[in-house]
């Protein structure tokens, strides 16, 4: 079938007839075939009134940030896949949770595809989990995935990784995007048809997308993506869909030598190595889903002798940036044309929200006058094209985790101050435009 279009055809061809695109055509079983094969009876229409739904099922996964990026719990007969770089800890995260399900009597299956059984207890061993309900499974044939997990009849299954497995449906290729696919719809509906909990692992390549199955989204419940770089402990868990609850969650954790370790106070975690009295440093206060966070902003401005001087962005993106950039070239005179500018966000996070405006301005700012900022300062704010502070979502929120923080000093869009709550230890200034930012901030 054509991957782009739908068009249908017996066999592969290079091109499709239907839209003419070239390499589009994946091959595909047929779902009754499928269906036959995972051993789910035919359905049939039942009254939407009879069906029953409800809280009760969820089931806690024992890792509580786990639980709230699910939507409070993994639900019965959803497919979870969990995507990230290779290296970033999704096997690690994967195996707690099953040994968590299995302490609270749960009996979960392991499929090991690229590990074998004795170096998944090795990291059982570390993680301190060995749980009796846990089985491991070495196999990388989906139909023997199926054929176990229907004798088992474990809660919950995990697939190390989808990637691995592949189905005697196709002809293709183990790891080609049919048989990841196949093998991945092969699962989903015997796990749907018998109410079973499924972790699928799946790696992420260099441009960001499931390696070859982004095609695996549409077909699973939910898709979490673990982030982080290798280079910091902290790893952020963010849902990108989600069926059975909001995409707006985030879970914070830090790679340990037993494992990860769930982070409380996310805050506190990226602020830890913040440089007090350094020109360049920012701190912002940032909503990572629903919940309001304090990350440091850096900034690195340097002469450049390049003829076009470098803009690097680490964790912000670059457009947002050159156009924040700009607007101070125009609006505020700083003469940035003939500097390099170096941005990061610290902790490894990576932030989409506008609010960070003012945070870049005023890291950029810092480090290009060589005046930091007071140590108990906490921006946020969007910045517009004649150099306007726009209000933005949750000040209040914002506020109170600044003041929980302890930093005092708050410097806000003025049209966030309406109605906002006063928060003890804290003293909220509005600025409506850059150049009172930069009074409000000694950078004038
Ligand atoms: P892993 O879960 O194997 O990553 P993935 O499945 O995403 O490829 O974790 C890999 C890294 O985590 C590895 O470099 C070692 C590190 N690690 C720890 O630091 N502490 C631990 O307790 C464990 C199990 C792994
Ligand atoms: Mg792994």
């Amino acid at each position: 079938m054509c991957q782009q279009c739908g068009h249908a055809a017996a066999r592969w061809l290079g091109q499709c007839p239907g839209c003419q695109a070239w390499n589009t055509f994946v091959e595909e079983a047929l779902p009754d075939e499928r269906r036959q094969r995972a051993g789910e009876p035919a359905g049939k229409p039942r009254l939407l009134a009879t069906v029953r739904a409800g809280q009760s099922l969820r089931r806690s996964t024992g890792l509580a940030e786990l639980d709230r990026v699910l939507g409070g719990g993994l639900v019965q007969g959803s497919i979870v896949l969990l995507g990230g770089d290779p290296g970033i800890g999704k096997s690690t995260l994967a195996l707690q949770a099953c040994g968590a399900l299995a302490r609270q009597g749960l009996p979960v299956l392991y499929v090991a595809g690229e590990e074998s059984p004795e170096q998944v207890r090795l990291r059982a061993d570390r993680l301190g989990m060995v749980e009796d309900g846990v089985l491991v499974l070495p196999e990388t044939s989906a139909e023997a995935v199926v054929e176990e997990i229907a004798r088992a009849k474990p809660s919950a299954v995990v697939v190390d990784s989808i990637q691995t497995l592949h189905t005697t449906a196709l002809g293709s290729a183990p790891g080609s995007v049919g048989q990841v696919r196949e093998s991945a719809a092969l699962l989903t509906t015997h796990c749907k048809a018998t109410g079973i909990g499924c972790f699928l692992i799946g790696h992420v390549t260099k441009e960001g997308t499931l390696a070859g199955p982004r095609v695996l989204e549409h077909l699973v419940d939910t898709v979490l993506y673990f982030e982080g770089d290798g280079a910091h402990a902290l790893r952020v868990l963010r849902a990108v869909k989600n069926r059975f609850g909001s995409t707006n969650e985030v879970g914070v954790f830090e790679m340990g030598e037993g494992g990860l370790v769930e982070v409380a106070n996310p805050s506190a975690a990226f602020l830890a190595e913040r440089p007090v009295g350094a020109p360049g440093s920012a701190v912002l206060a940032t909503l990572e889903g629903s919940r309001p966070v304090l990350v440091e902003i850096q900034a690195l401005v340097s002469r450049s002798g390049l003829a076009m001087p470098r803009r690097t962005a680490i964790g912000l993106d670059p457009g947002r940036v050159a156009l924040l950039l700009a607007v101070l070239e125009k609006r505020m005179r700083m003469q940035l044309h003939d500097q390099d500018v170096f941005l990061n966000v610290a902790g490894g996070l990576r932030i989409d929200e506008p609010a960070a405006d003012l945070a870049i301005v005023a890291a950029v700012a810092s480090s290009a006058s060589g005046r930091p900022l007071a140590e108990d300062v906490a921006v946020w704010g969007e910045v517009g094209l004649t150099g306007e502070v726009r209000a933005v979502a949750r000040p209040d929120a914002r506020l109170r985790e600044a003041g929980r923080q302890g930093f005092a000093r708050c410097v806000l869009p003025a049209g966030n101050l309406k109605g906002l709550a006063t928060v003890a230890g804290t003293r909220p200034r509005g600025v409506a435009a850059l150049d009172q930012l930069f009074e409000a901030l000694d950078l004038s």
